[in-house]
C-alpha cells in the first residue's frame, strides 16, 4: 500500500508542481559552467578572481565529497535555500503553497528520469488556490515563541 496516499489530492489538484532536486554529482564541467555564467554576468572585477571563485568551490565540493562525505546533505541544504525562496516569493504572489516531502522518490525520480537527468528528488511543492473547504485555511498559525527559537548573546 502506497503510505504517502494523504497526499495525492493535493498533488493532483494543485495548479502546478514543482519538484525540487538536488544534483547527483557537481563536476568540473558543472563548476566551469557556474564561473562562465559568472563571468558573462559580470561577477569578476578582476580577471584572477574568475579563477580564484573555481578554486574555493571546487575545495568545498571535495571536503563535501571526500572528506566530510555529506556531499548529498550538502546539495539538499543548498536546495532548501532555494525551496524557502519560492514559499516566500509564491506567497508575495497571492499564491498558495505546500511543501511536501510525503512521496515516493524511487518512483518520482523514475517516472521524470531525473537520475538519467542526473538528479534527485527532494521535496515537491503544490501551487495554487486553497479550495474553500481546505481545513487549513481557517486555522489560526502556530509558531514557537521568538524566545524560544533564538538565543541573544
Ligand atoms: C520538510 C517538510 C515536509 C513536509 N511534508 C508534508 C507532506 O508530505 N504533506 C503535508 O500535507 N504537509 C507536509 N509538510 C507541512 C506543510 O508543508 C506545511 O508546513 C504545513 O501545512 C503548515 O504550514 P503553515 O504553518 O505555514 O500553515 C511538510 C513540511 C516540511 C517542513
Amino acid at each position: 500500500m502506497e503510505i504517502f496516499h494523504y497526499n495525492r489530492d493535493k498533488i493532483f489538484d494543485a495548479s502546478a508542481v514543482v519538484i525540487f532536486s538536488r544534483r547527483l554529482d557537481v563536476n568540473e564541467d558543472y563548476l566551469l559552467h557556474l564561473v562562465d555564467v559568472e563571468d558573462k554576468d559580470k561577477r569578476f572585477i578582476k580577471p584572477d578572481f574568475k579563477t580564484r571563485a573555481h578554486e574555493v568551490r571546487s575545495m568545498f565540493v571535495n571536503l563535501h565529497k571526500e572528506v566530510l562525505k555529506d556531499f548529498n546533505v550538502w546539495t539538499d541544504k543548498q536546495l532548501y535555500l532555494n525551496l524557502g525562496h519560492f514559499l516566500l516569493g509564491a506567497a508575495a504572489m497571492g499564491l498558495d503553497t505546500l511543501a511536501m516531502e510525503g512521496f515516493n522518490n524511487k518512483i518520482i525520480d523514475e517516472e521524470f528520469l531525473l537520475r538519467e537527468k542526473g538528479f534527485a528528488s527532494s521535496i515537491i511543492v503544490a501551487v495554487g488556490y486553497h479550495r474553500e473547504d481546505d481545513f487549513n485555511k481557517s486555522l489560526s498559525k502556530s509558531r514557537l515563541p521568538k524566545n524560544e527559537i533564538i538565543e541573544r548573546v
